[in-house]
């Protein structure tokens, strides 16, 4: 650990010693957290705890309820039912000036007629911080983003990725023991948000401090976060690790609300531990998935296959299971892969994701070609939800 990132670091809070502080497990517990605005519930009962250190994600689509969550968790906005323990002390017992938190908004306006230097000192001089100390607290935050070179200068002298970082080292200074980013990307392009989110992880790692970070874009969340919770109309809905609800998503909101997946519809006709049969009006075979589930033949399931888990042929499969035969009707060049649709026969349509590699082997199937698509018993994920 460095001088400058400890310099950083979450200072011991004073007072907490009088309540029960939580264990590394529960840093960050809200229970059965409910919020009104008049008749909209923006908020309905939601149960979560987010470990010490850790970086969490929600991840959910437009107004499903994460600004609010994370404005109640900032002591924003007051919680209608439930309650919010931030190191096992209720948040709505703290008065906001010892609230250990800072949020950094879904636009973080730094101040147009500061300096970046002033802008980072603005939060520690209302403390009350001064002299030697205000000075080494700014530069050491500033060095941190990697901006001291930029500490004279003006906002509107900066590139959109650098103002993000000059609001990140203004959070950041005032050591809060948990920092909540509304969309902390938003106003940067593809490119450079690509490289600022490994950035922002690797400081928030030095620091060390606890973070939820709310995004309506999965794959910032798959790269940053150690969890993702996924909402949906003010709910989680699933709570994993990126692998987690990538791989095994529990409901098709899920499956396709994480990435982009392949849904068949159909009934369960051979139900044994380890496999199971599904009968499908959308394929000309069975599904075969290699994990069981526990329900009743005859009941209706859905099968999730991502598109690189499906590979195409020219040659008709050999199983007795997993494929369909159709044709090429579009074909998106990706660089590296391409994203091929297959319409089935049964009108389906079937996305592959091809490698570069792949597609010489198969002599790069064009529109209108007929081709095969299959996937292992390894593929599927049987959705019941
Ligand atoms: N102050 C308010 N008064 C009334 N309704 C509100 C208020 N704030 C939010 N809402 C409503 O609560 C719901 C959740 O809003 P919220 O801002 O939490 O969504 P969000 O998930 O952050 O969406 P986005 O991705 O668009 O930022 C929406 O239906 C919104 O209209
Ligand atoms: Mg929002």
């Amino acid at each position: 650990m460095s001088e400058q990132s400890s310099a950083l670091k979450a200072a011991p809070q004073s007072g907490s010693a009088s309540s029960g502080q939580s264990t590394g497990d529960d840093f960050v517990r809200i229970v059965d957290v409910v919020k009104r605005f008049d008749e909209t519930v923006a908020v309905k009962g939601v149960n979560l705890s987010v470990r010490k250190g850790e970086l969490f994600a929600l991840l959910g689509s437009s107004g499903c309820g994460k600004s609010t969550l994370l404005r109640m968790l900032a002591g924003l906005e007051s919680v209608t039912e439930g309650q919010i323990l931030i190191d096992g002390e209720d948040l709505a017992s703290m008065p906001p000036y010892r609230r250990p938190v800072n949020m950094m908004f879904q636009s973080y306006a730094l101040f147009p007629h500061m300096s970046v230097e002033s802008n980072v000192a603005f939060g520690l001089k209302q403390e009350g911080v001064k002299g030697g100390e205000l000075k080494d607290r700014v530069h050491n935050a500033l060095q941190l983003v990697q901006m001291a070179q930029y500490a004279k200068r003006k906002p509107h002298q900066l590139s959109g990725g650098q103002q993000q970082r000059v609001a990140l080292a203004r959070s950041l200074v005032k050591r809060p023991k948990l920092l909540l980013l509304d969309e902390p990307m938003s106003a940067l392009d593809k490119q450079i948000r690509q490289r600022t989110q490994i950035e922002l992880v690797n400081i928030l790692d030095q620091v060390g401090v606890t973070c939820i970070m709310v995004t309506h874009d999965q794959e910032e969340a798959m790269t940053m976060a150690n969890r993702i919770a996924v909402m949906s109309e003010g709910r989680i809905v699933q709570l994993g690790t990126p692998h987690e609800v990538y791989e095994y998503p529990n409901s098709r909101f899920s499956a396709q609300f994480i990435g982009s997946t392949n849904l068949f519809d159909g009934n369960v006709v051979e139900d044994e531990p380890d496999h199971i049969f599904i009968e499908s009006p959308e394929l000309p075979v069975r599904l075969y998935v290699s994990h069981g589930i526990t329900g009743p033949l005859g009941m209706p399931v859905t099968i999730s296959v991502r598109p690189e888990r499906i590979a195409l042929t020219r040659k008709p499969p050999e199983g007795a299971f997993n494929w369909g035969r159709g044709k090429v009707t579009n074909i998106a060049y990706m660089g590296g892969y391409s994203l091929y649709h297959v319409m089935l026969e049964s009108g389906k349509t079937v996305v592959a994701n091809v490698t570069s590699l792949a597609l010489g082997e198969i002599d790069s199937p064009t529109l209108d070609d007929e081709v095969y698509v299959r996937w292992s018993a390894q593929a599927g994920v049987v959705l019941t939800s």
